[in-house]
């Protein structure tokens, strides 16, 4: 079983005109289709067809995480161990998400669900994939991200969610929390070879605490944080932060329906192959400098806000 990435989320959004402004020019995706109610984006530094699908809906959320597989064959094998474990399945035909092949949706014990799928189209890098010019043209305000790195989902019993994508999906573990008793509260889990993918904590079942884009350096993360206040974007209160979990730059905002993002970038690199890294334990006790490593201690709404 190979889960190669996280390829993308779809996002449930009130008003899709100002959602696709905001992810064009507050974030740097380029759209790259349309279909009744639905627009789709990439980054520059992805060659599939889409990093986000935005859904016109009457609440924000998330409709489902898309996830890369390496061979055809591994979505059947997905589908039985979904099935073996009392989640529910679905199968999607090729074209049912643009520019996507056939695919697998499971419902996780979360209710969050994931899509599974092998092929996707490739539209090529933005710079274009012949004697690429490494500047982007038409580049309006912003350095667009690099790509979608990571997203982090709640639900009331996160150990069950993530003992799934550990031991069935072979997600490796790579960060952690875990209560006095031994239970696992919160999990940062890698497909590839950065440190997380999927991230899941606690929290009401479904909801979605934020999805993060990789940008280049701390430089351009300090200018993005100016244009998020300068553009009056909604953010949390803190602006350029860090993590202890991931060691990672952050800042955190919102599109207009109210879906969390973050601009991240410095995540440390793993083998991303199931058990062979053992995974960073943090303490219940130990969040505030897990989470925000500066401030030493969380904001409520950091917890209680979720899409
Ligand atoms: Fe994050």
């Amino acid at each position: 079983m190979a889960i190669i990435r996280l390829s993308y989320a779809s996002l449930n959004v009130t008003d899709l005109g100002k959602a696709e402004q905001h992810y064009a020019k507050v974030v740097g995706l380029r759209t790259t289709g349309k279909t009744e109610g639905r627009v789709y984006m990439q980054a520059p530094d992805s060659q599939d067809h889409h990093c986000l699908i935005l859904n016109e809906s009457a609440s924000a959320g998330l409709c489902h995480f898309g996830l890369k597989v390496s061979a055809p064959e591994d979505l059947q094998e997905a589908a039985d161990k979904a099935a073996a474990a009392g989640l529910k399945v679905e199968w999607l035909k090729a074209g049912d998400i643009l520019g996507q092949g056939e695919s697998v949706m499971i419902t996780l014990p979360s209710t969050h669900r994931i899509n599974l799928f092998h092929h996707s189209e490739d539209i090529g890098y933005e710079t274009g994939m012949r004697d690429p010019d490494p500047i982007l043209k038409n580049v309006d305000g912003v350095n667009p991200v690099s790509h979608l790195d990571h997203a982090l989902m709640v639900c009331s019993n996160p150990a069950e969610t993530i003992r799934f994508l550990r031991d069935e999906l072979d997600f490796n573990l790579s960060e952690c929390g875990t209560a006095p008793d031994g239970t696992l509260f919160l999990g940062f889990l890698s497909a590839g070879n950065t440190m997380h993918q999927l991230a899941v904590a606690p929290g009401p079942d479904g909801g979605l605490h934020h999805i993060a884009f990789y940008v280049y350096d701390r430089a351009d993360l300090i200018r993005r944080v100016d244009l998020l206040k300068h553009r009056g974007v909604p953010t949390l209160e803190y602006g350029l932060t860090r993590h202890g979990v991931a060691g990672v730059t952050t800042t955190y905002f919102f599109d207009p329906s109210g879906n969390r993002n973050e601009f991240q970038c410095g995540a440390y690199e793993t083998s991303g192959a199931s058990g062979r890294v053992r995974p960073i334990n943090w303490k219940p006790e130990d969040l505030g400098q897990a989470t925000f490593y500066y401030e030493g201690s969380v904001p409520e709404q950091f917890y209680t806000v979720v899409s």
